[in-house]
């Protein structure tokens, strides 16, 4: 069989899904060192910052018995021209795996194409997928089931998003995304949720009206309002943005129980406030915590099949 990537999280289908979740947490329950990828290298590239995915990713590899090889951008001939194809044909060489954080979506692509080995996306302009698998577990350990679920994302229309209304669709539940006009998710990636949500038994939507999208909502989730490669917009988005905060009015909205999710790193004060980043309906230390567990499970099973 030929190699898998996980570019986007619609490279999983559902029964994958299941079967990587149930696996993370079977990691999650038994913390032990496997040497279930011995011998093996990972290159991990970051063309952006990272401490969680950095990190939890390191730990990962080397909880499964692998080496990691992190590298920046720069330090490699990539940041002097050589081209992606040429990177990606050299370094499968010598890895068997690479997990690639960077800016547009068609670079994982050209590097997955080039290469003979699993590319895993640690985040781009259109997707962070590995982040959306750990919010997936977050939500089923703390609800048991994606049954009927609500999930209201609230804020800019971004990697995180796009991850969202695909995983929330692939899951079978409801994701509403409200943000403020002009700032949606694109478009191909809210038909493309919404055609897998009609198989699933879930749904995708998206709104303006934040107040009504979060009603009764099982999970309300934010992210910040200007990504990585955005900072020269912080300022206009932090006007544009400010009624789209999740603070506790906004989650006053929402079911008692709801939970509140962030992927980090937050901005108190900002996209979330801070009593409700602190406060007890707050998830977001397990939410992150289950970046490793997911990810030793999505390695395990991406190069093992390449074994
Ligand atoms: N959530 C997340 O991906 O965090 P980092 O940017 O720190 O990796
Ligand atoms: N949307 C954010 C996520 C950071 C983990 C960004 O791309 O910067």
């Amino acid at each position: 069989m030929g190699k898998r990537d996980f570019l986007s999280m619609e490279s999983v289908s559902a029964p994958e899904l299941t079967v990587l979740l149930d696996r993370a947490s079977e990691m999650k329950a038994k913390r032990v060192p496997t040497n279930v990828l011995d011998g093996k290298t990972v290159a991990m590239i970051f063309e952006k910052p990272s401490t969680r995915t950095r990190v939890s990713f390191d730990v990962a590899i080397s909880e499964l018995g692998a080496t990691s090889l992190p590298l920046s951008g720069t330090e490699l001939q990539l940041g002097r021209g050589e081209t992606i194809e040429d990177t990606g044909r050299v370094l499968s060489r010598y890895v068997h795996g690479m997990v690639v954080r960077t800016f547009g979506q068609d670079r994982l692509e050209r590097l997955a194409a080039s290469s003979t080995v699993p590319v895993v996306n640690a985040l781009s302009d259109l997707e962070h997928p590995c982040q959306a698998l750990a919010d997936l577990l977050t939500i089923r350990e703390r609800r048991g089931s994606f049954q009927g679920c609500t999930m209201t994302y609230v804020g800019d229309g971004n990697n995180v998003a796009h991850s969202l209304l695909l995983a929330g669709a692939i899951a079978g539940m409801r994701v509403i995304v409200a943000t403020p006009p002009g700032y949606e998710p694109i478009p191909q990636i809210v038909k493309r949720a919404q055609q897998i949500a009609a198989e699933t038994g879930g749904a995708a939507e998206v709104t303006t009206d934040a107040p009504t999208a979060v009603r009764d909502a099982d999970v309300v989730y934010t992210d910040v309002w200007a990504s990585m490669g955005q900072e020269q917009e912080a300022a206009e988005r932090k006007l544009i943005f400010a009624p789209y905060q999740v603070n506790p009015v906004l989650l006053a909205r929402a079911k008692p129980d709801a939970m509140v999710l962030h992927c980090l790193p937050a901005h108190r004060g900002e996209e979330i406030a801070a009593e409700v980043l602190d406060g007890p309906q707050s998830a977001v230390w397990d939410q992150a915590e289950n970046r490793l567990h997911v990810q030793k499970a999505l390695l395990e099973w991406l190069l093992e099949e390449n074994a």
